[in-house]
């Protein structure tokens, strides 16, 4: 099915499941059989923890969040707001954030001292995507999958007004703002 909306893959279904097995890899020595608690940023990175997740051999938890920050469809204001907060108490927690894609920053930075607040044992942020050179503030992510270009892309979990987020792979939309 061809859309006239959406430009070049960015990265391709091989590459993404390749990267998620490595970031897998990764955290399971860098927990070293520690038990660590995944929040996934809703609705984004659904697809990507639930990958990621697989991909771990330590003992893991789950929980969710879900927020929303002011602005038109592909541009962030940085005034976010909490639509659903976690059910888990964080303190003793080893907290690992899973996001979908860092653009400005002003989100993940919004996230991270809300619940780095709340008393976890650590905190961590693993992002799957990266745009280069965006970033108003210093994003401070130890676990990156890919640094894209700044391009608006969708797939993979990733949306425009709600729309492509079953993509298997991560594609350039070229189409109009969807709000
Ligand atoms: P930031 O606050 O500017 O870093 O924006 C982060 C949030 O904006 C992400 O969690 C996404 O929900 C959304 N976002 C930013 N860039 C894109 C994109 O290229 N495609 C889809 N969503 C995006």
């Amino acid at each position: 099915m061809t859309d006239p909306h959406l430009g070049r893959i960015v990265v391709t279904e091989d590459e993404l499941q390749q990267r998620v097995r490595e970031l897998g890899k990764e955290l399971t020595s860098d927990y070293g059989g520690r038990p660590v608690l995944l929040v996934g940023v809703l609705k984004g990175a659904f697809m990507f923890m639930s990958d990621l997740a697989r991909a771990v051999d330590l003992p893991v938890e789950f929980d969710f969040m879900s927020v929303a920050s002011y602005g038109s469809a592909t541009r962030t204001s940085g005034v976010v707001r909490i639509l659903m907060d976690l059910d888990l108490d964080l303190s003793e927690r080893h907290v690992l954030i899973v996001e979908d894609i860092v653009d400005s920053g002003l989100t993940l930075a919004y996230l991270r001292k809300n619940l780095a607040a709340r008393g976890p044992a650590s905190l961590e942020v693993c992002a799957l995507l990266l745009k280069e050179g965006l970033q108003k503030v210093d994003p401070d992510i130890k676990y990156v999958g890919f640094r894209i270009p700044p391009d608006f892309v969708v797939g993979y979990g990733l949306d425009v007004g709600q729309r492509y987020r079953n993509l298997p792979y991560i594609i350039e939309y070229t189409g109009p703002d969807a709000e």
